[in-house]
């Protein structure tokens, strides 16, 4: 329970980045995500080592596509971030559209297991990130990858070792997101004391 509550995102990433064997520890965790029709949608592309660069040039080519009025700054930003992460796991989405699973679960599934990869890459002492942003909706970009449609990207999660102590996330408080139900459409405390 620590380990799980104890999780928060970070770009602050150093090496070193996970070995081989921690990497398919840590996607054995991914694999055991509830998958509805056992399609396995799963599928991470790891980019380490010299592979960034290219990583880098084709995210940037891909924000041109879909952003073509992006700022210079912004875009060697984006190329500095991308080449320099120790590891970049691309998630990928193997999608049957024409299943009789519908394709918001398969997606979903391909979420949980992104979730178990950042659980676990914090019980190991490791840290990551999931971004994605429009370039994840890039037919192009995605195909780089090994993902022509109908397959898609459901982003990147970086990857690496905090640069210092994780400080402790906040915390909701559970009780404004569940409701026990009396046959009515409850209120949850959380709407009720935030605006929509
Ligand atoms: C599908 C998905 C895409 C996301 N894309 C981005 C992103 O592009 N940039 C970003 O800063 N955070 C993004 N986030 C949010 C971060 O992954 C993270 O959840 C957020 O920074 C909060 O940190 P926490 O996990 O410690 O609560 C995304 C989250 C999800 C689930």
């Amino acid at each position: 329970m620590d380990v799980l509550l104890s999780r928060a995102s970070t770009d602050r990433l150093q090496d070193p980045a996970p070995d081989r064997a921690q990497l398919e520890q840590i996607l054995a965790t991914a694999l055991r995500a509830p998958d509805h029709g056992r399609l396995q949608p799963w599928r991470y592309v790891i980019v380490q080592g010299e592979a960034r660069s290219i990583l880098a040039e084709n995210v940037v080519a891909s924000t041109l596509r879909v952003a073509p009025q992006t700022p210079q700054f912004n875009l060697d930003k984006r190329r500095q971030r991308m080449a320099t992460m120790p590891m970049t796991i691309v998630l990928g989405m193997h999608l049957h559209p024409e299943h009789k699973i519908p394709l918001w679960e398969q997606e979903m599934s391909v979420a949980a297991g992104a979730m178990n990869i950042l659980n676990a890459l914090h019980a190991l002492g490791f840290g990551g990130i999931w971004v994605s942003g429009p370039i994840t909706q890039d037919p192009v970009l995605a195909a780089q990858f090994g993902f022509e449609a109908p397959h898609r990207l459901a982003g990147f999660v970086f990857v690496g070792t905090p640069d210092n102590p994780l400080p402790a996330p906040t915390r909701p408080d559970p009780a404004g997101f569940m409701a026990v139900w009396d046959g009515t459409p409850p209120v949850f405390g959380q709407d009720r004391n935030h605006a929509p």
